[in-house]
């Protein structure tokens, strides 16, 4: 059974984005696969966070995650920060990539933005951690949102380059599992920007744990064009707002573009706005109020994280003690 891993910031309320372009999918792989879900605190970090609020992010995160169909049991869910070996390879890959690398990584110049100079240096070299959490359990499939694309062919460079250096065969392929027609989900405000849990307007994206009348308000609200939908899939090519909003039905009906439009195409916004709110109260109602459940007693969510850190661990903790001995460590 091929080994997959994938990892979510707790640095907020996890958005449509995330469940549509990971978390649902998360779910479907652990069918045949052997898995490991992250929270990935020490990423979260990249960019200040009250402490008292990572760590209660950090339970709610996981929370979200059982809610949503996260099997901690034949499966294994933690925080990144309770596995020593996360930080202690992503040493070793921040001497094994190389700047011009990290330099083209277009997230960071999203993140940093005009102001590059005051970014953290944790923010610059994030890619060489999320290449370390992967590569430390010889993960071979990590299913994510269409933004990490450019992270994940850097961790093969990454692996390529230790394996060179090394004269080894150690750390493996990986392949990106890119699912579906929401890989990408938009902002509700700006067609052309990415629907992110930081972005300054709640506005923007659906939280996970928004209610019905908020769920309906922000759909009713989101930007649109004057024309009807379009009755064929070519017809959104320049309509990223259209294209969003069908993006997301489709996700939500197990559909594509043109499924959804086969039933939708040629009406007004109002009519499929209506629709589309009324399908994703149904979906999303039942993961807040089982997230509200699974919150009320933190210390069961605290002991599911604390079992899957320590599996984690069995597994990390030899492939890092490996990789720390090839690249010449002496254990004295
Ligand atoms: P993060 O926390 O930004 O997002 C978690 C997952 O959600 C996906 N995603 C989206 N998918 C579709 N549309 C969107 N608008 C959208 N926004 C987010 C992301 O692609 C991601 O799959 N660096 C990662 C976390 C990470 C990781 C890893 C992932 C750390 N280590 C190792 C895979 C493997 C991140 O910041 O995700």
């Amino acid at each position: 059974m091929q080994r997959i891993f994938s990892g979510i910031q707790p640095s907020g309320i996890p958005t449509l984005g995330n469940y549509l372009g990971a978390i649902r999918n998360w779910v479907k792989l652990q069918d045949d696969h052997e898995c490991l879900w992250c929270v990935v605190d020490l990423h979260a970090i990249t960019v200040f966070q009250d402490p008292k609020a990572l760590q209660q992010q950090s339970r709610e995160m996981a929370a979200v995650l059982l809610a949503c169909g996260v099997d901690p049991h034949n499966h294994i869910l933690f925080l990144q920060s309770n596995v020593r070996a996360h930080a202690q390879l992503a040493w070793i890959f921040n001497c094994v990539a190389r700047l011009g690398w990290l330099n083209r990584m277009t997230q960071f110049k999203d993140k940093a933005g005009k102001d590059r100079e005051n970014a953290s240096v944790g923010l610059y070299a994030y890619p060489n951690l999320m290449a370390a959490d992967i590569h430390a359990y010889h993960a071979t499939r990590v299913p994510v949102g269409d933004d990490q694309r450019q992270h994940l062919e850097l961790a093969n460079d990454i692996a390529q380059k230790f394996n060179h250096d090394y004269g080894v065969d150690f750390f493996k392929n990986i392949e990106p599992v890119i699912m579906g027609p929401a890989a990408r989900v938009m902002s509700l405000r700006d067609g052309t920007k990415k629907m992110s849990k930081s972005d300054p307007s709640d506005q923007s994206r659906i939280n996970l744990n928004d209610d019905a009348d908020t769920i309906a308000l922000k759909i009713r609200r989101a930007k649109t064009d004057p024309e009807p939908l379009p009755t064929e899939a070519e017809g959104l090519a320049q309509r990223p707002e259209a294209r969003n909003l069908v993006g997301i039905y489709a996700a939500l009906t197990d559909t594509d573009h043109a499924g959804v439009l086969a039933e939708h195409g040629g009406k007004n916004f109002g009519p499929f706005k209506s629709a589309l709110a009324d399908l994703l109260v149904e979906k999303l109602a039942p993961i807040a109020d089982e997230t509200r459940r699974l919150l009320a007693d933190p210390g069961a969510v605290d002991a599911v994280l604390r079992n899957g850190a320590e599996r984690a661990a069995a597994i990390a903790d030899p492939i890092v003690a490996e990789a720390e001995r090839l690249v010449g460590f002496l254990r004295a």
